[in-house]
């Protein structure tokens, strides 16, 4: 297990640099949502999963910074345009989360992620776009056995980010 650092008497900024040395290797990545509460919700899980950055794509908004519990001044915070995500990325694998009609799209719960991914979600109304998806080295979906066609946003950050740790873990 990785030892915390001593955080204690250092700027909110040192913080942020310290916490790089301990950060896991995976990204989180957002487009287009309109919804400050769900923002401020993926901000806050992603920092408790540590993730290595944070991209908000094409946000026009922000986040809620109540929601984030001050969490979004210790992360990586990207706030890019599509091209801007796309050029900073390079090569690294992009995992696009979406469930809807007509994507050839794995199931999570037997997805092996590659090293270093970007997991990348959509907004509330139209879900990952499709420059984006086109781009995606894969597609998975959660799973979901009720009437309802899609999790909250924040809601299926959380279970992706609990999943790709678990996997890690156990190396799966
Ligand atoms: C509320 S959903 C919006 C879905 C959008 N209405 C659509 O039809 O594509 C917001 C985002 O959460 C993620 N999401 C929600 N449920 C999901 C699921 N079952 N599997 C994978 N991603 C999901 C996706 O990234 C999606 O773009």
């Amino acid at each position: 297990m990785t030892k915390a650092p001593d955080l204690e008497n250092l700027t909110k900024d040192e913080i942020r640099l310290t916490l790089d040395e301990v950060r896991m290797p995976f990204s989180i990545a957002v487009w287009g949502s309109t919804n400050y509460f769900n923002m401020g919700s993926v901000i806050r899980t992603s920092h408790c999963f540590l993730a290595k950055e944070i991209f908000l794509i094409d946000i026009p908004g922000g986040f809620y910074k109540k929601a984030t519990m001050g969490t979004h001044k210790w992360e990586n915070l990207h706030k890019v345009n599509s091209l801007e995500f796309l050029d900073l990325v390079g090569n690294r694998p992009i995992i696009a989360f979406e469930k809807r009609e007509g994507l050839d799209a794995k199931d999570l719960q037997y997805f092996q992620y590659p090293q270093d991914p970007i997991l990348l979600f959509g907004c509330e109304k139209e879900g990952v776009p499709s420059h984006l998806l086109e781009r995606a080295s894969d597609i998975v979906y959660i799973p979901m056995w009720g009437l309802h066609n899609d999790f909250n946003l924040a809601v299926a950050v959380g279970m992706a980010l609990y999943d790709w740790r678990l996997k890690r873990e156990r190396n799966l």
